[in-house]
C-alpha cells in the first residue's frame, strides 16, 4: 500500500480484536430495498415516485459478540435501505435530518466549512455517480442540521450501474461517513436485463467498510496529539465491516453469483481475492457494464471504486471459500453440497464501451495532487492544482464538450480522483519527474504511456491516480450545467482542502 506520512496521534483507548471472535457466526445481511412512500410533482409537473430516508441514530450488532455499535445512518441500518432506480425513470428523495444535535466523533474546527457555532450533525446527501442537477447533488456547503430536511430529484437519465448515496457535508463529511452514513443506489436498464445474469437472491451487494473499534464495540475516530487540530490524514480500522457486518458467512447454491462490490471506507484500499485461488470474473466497474468479462485474480479497489463480479461456485459443491484482503479473511461463502440447475449465464461480451477519441478533447487540463507537510514533516493539507477550496473557480468545461484531465500527482500516495455529474475514461498512466515538476515546473515523462488495466477500461467516475505519475481522463461533460465538485475519496483529504469546485457552462457561440 501507499506509504503515508504519519502524524503523532493521541493515545488511542483499548482496542477490539477481531482475531479474538468467533468468525462466521453471523449471516451477511443484505440491506433492504427501499420503498416509495407516495408521489411528487417533479420540475415538469409529473407524478414521480417519492421516498423517504430518515438520517438518524441506531444501534446495530457488528458481530454475534459484540454489543451493538452506535451509529448514525440512513433509515436505521448500515449500509442503508437500497434504491432500486430504472434508467429514464426519474424519482425523488426525501432526506430527513433527525440527527442528535452533539457529534459523536472528533470534530477539527479548523477545517475549511467545521468552523465553531455551526451544527455539529450536519449532513447533505450526495448520489455518488449520479447525472443530476446542481440543486440534487449535494453540493457540500448546503448541508442542513437536525429537524430539517431536503428533497432531491434524481432523473436516472444514464445507463445501468452501481452508485451509492453518502453524506457529503462540507469539514465533517470523514466524521459523518464513519459514522455509518452510506447505502446503495442501483440503476437498472433493460440492455443489462437481457444478459441474463444471476439476479434476485442471486445478486448479492458487498459493502465494505472498515472501522476502529473500541473493545466495547464502539466507533473510534483517531485524534492528533493536538487536540486543537485533531485532524489525521488517514483512517484505516482493526475491522472490515461487510454489510455492517464483521466476519459474516453467505450459505450459497452450486452456481453463478453476482457480487455488486462497494469499497464505501474512509481511506483503505482492498486487494481482494478467493481463498480457492478461483479468479473473480469482473463484468462490471463504477459506471457499468464493461465491454466483455475481465478475470481477475486480485481486485484491486480504491474508496468510492465500485466492482461487479460474477463468481461461479457451481464445481466447488460443499467448499467453503473465503473472501480474503490481502492475507485477513473477510467473509466466508458456504456452497451447499446440492447440485442446482442454473439457467443465467456470463456472456462473452456485455455492453460496447465506445472509446472517447482524444482529438474530440477541446481542452487538456494539467492539475497536480499536492500534498504539503508542517515543519515536524506531518501531513498537513493536501491540495488540487495547489488551490484550496475557497478559491474562485479555475475549472469551466462547457455542456457538450470533451476534455482531458490530467492529474500529475506529486505526492506518496495513491488519490482516488472522482468527478461528480461525469462518467470517464482512463486514457493512461506515466512515470513523471516529480522534482523537475515541483521545483522547476516542469512536466517530463519517463516512462512509456501505459493503458488502463482491462477491468479499468470500462466507464468510471473514481480513479486511481497512482504516486509520482500522470494519470490522464477523458470526459464529456453531458447532462446538466452549473456548479459540482471534484475531490480526493480518501476522506481524510477530501475533508482538508482535496476537492475543488467545477462549473459546467453554456457552450460558447462559435
Ligand atoms: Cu462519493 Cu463527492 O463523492
Ligand atoms: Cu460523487
Ligand atoms: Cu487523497
Amino acid at each position: 500500500m501507499a506509504h503515508m506520512a504519519h502524524l503523532k496521534l493521541a493515545p488511542a483507548p483499548p482496542q477490539l480484536d477481531p482475531a479474538k471472535l468467533a468468525p462466521f457466526v453471523d449471516p451477511l445481511p443484505i440491506p433492504a430495498v427501499a420503498k416509495p412512500v407516495g408521489t411528487r410533482l417533479n420540475a415538469v409537473h409529473k407524478q414521480v415516485p417519492l421516498y423517504r430516508i430518515p438520517i438518524q441514530e441506531f444501534f446495530s450488532k457488528i458481530h454475534r459478540d459484540v454489543p451493538a455499535t452506535r451509529f448514525w445512518g440512513y433509515g436505521g441500518s448500515v449500509p442503508g435501505p437500497t434504491i432500486e432506480a430504472r434508467s429514464g425513470v426519474e424519482i425523488a428523495v426525501d432526506w430527513p435530518n433527525h440527527l442528535p444535535a452533539k457529534h459523536f466523533l472528533p470534530i477539527d474546527h479548523n477545517l475549511m466549512g467545521a468552523e465553531k457555532g455551526r451544527p455539529e450533525s450536519r449532513t447533505v446527501v450526495h448520489v455518488h455517480g449520479a447525472k443530476v442537477p446542481p440543486a440534487s447533488d449535494g453540493w457540500p456547503e448546503a448541508w442542513y442540521g437536525p429537524g430539517k430536511s431536503a428533497t432531491f430529484s434524481y432523473p436516472n437519465e444514464q445507463e445501468a450501474a452501481q452508485l451509492w448515496y453518502h453524506d457529503h457535508a462540507m469539514g465533517i463529511n470523514r466524521l459523518n461517513m464513519c459514522a455509518g452514513m452510506a447505502g446503495l443506489y442501483t440503476i437498472r436498464d433493460s440492455f443489462e436485463d437481457a444478459l441474463n445474469l444471476p439476479q434476485g437472491d442471486h445478486e448479492i451487494p458487498l459493502v465494505l467498510m472498515d472501522r476502529m473499534l473500541r473493545a466495547d464495540g464502539q466507533i473510534y475516530y483517531p485524534v492528533a496529539q493536538n487536540s486543537e487540530a485533531p485532524w489525521v490524514p488517514e483512517y484505516t480500522g482493526n475491522a472490515v465491516l461487510i454489510n455492517g457486518k464483521l466476519l459474516p458467512y453467505l450459505d450459497v447454491q452450486a452456481r453463478k453469483y453476482r457480487f455488486r462490490i462497494l469499497n464505501a471506507s474512509n481511506s483503505r484500499f482492498y486487494f481482494l481475492s478467493l481463498s480457492n485461488g478461483q479468479a473473480l470474473q469482473q463484468i462490471g466497474s463504477d459506471q457499468g457494464l464493461l465491454s466483455a468479462p475481465v478475470a481477475v485474480n486480485r481486485l484491486d479497489l480504491a474508496p468510492g471504486e465500485r466492482a461487479d463480479v460474477v463468481v461461479d461456485f457451481s464445481d466447488h459443491r460443499g467448499a467453503k471459500i473465503l473472501l480474503a484482503n490481502f492475507t485477513s479473511m473477510l467473509m466466508q461463502f458456504r456452497v451447499a453440497g446440492e447440485k442446482v440447475d442454473d439457467s443465467t449465464v456470463l456472456p462473452q461480451t456485455l455492453r460496447p464501451v465506445t472509446r472517447l477519441k482524444e482529438s474530440d478533447a477541446v481542452v487538456t487540463r494539467q492539475l497536480t495532487l499536492d500534498e504539503i507537510d508542517n515543519l515536524l514533516d506531518e501531513p498537513a493539507i493536501h491540495l488540487l492544482d495547489g488551490k484550496h477550496w475557497h478559491e474562485p473557480i479555475s475549472e469551466r468545461p462547457e455542456l457538450g464538450s470533451t476534455e482531458i484531465w490530467e492529474f500529475l500527482n506529486t505526492t506518496d500516495d495513491t488519490h482516488p480522483i472522482h468527478l461528480h455529474l461525469v462518467r470517464f475514461q482512463i486514457l493512461d498512466r506515466r512515470v513523471i519527474d516529480v522534482t523537475a515538476l515541483v521545483y522547476d515546473k516542469k512536466l517530463v515523462y519517463k516512462s512509456e504511456a501505459f493503458p488502463p488495466e482491462p477491468n479499468e477500461a470500462g466507464w468510471k467516475d473514481t480513479v486511481r491516480a497512482t504516486p509520482g505519475a500522470s494519470t490522464r481522463i477523458i470526459v464529456k461533460f453531458e447532462g446538466y450545467t452549473g456548479r459540482y465538485v471534484w475531490h480526493c475519496h480518501i476522506l481524510e483529504h477530501e475533508d482538508n482542502e482535496m476537492m475543488r469546485p467545477y462549473e459546467v457552462v453554456v457552450q460558447a457561440k462559435r
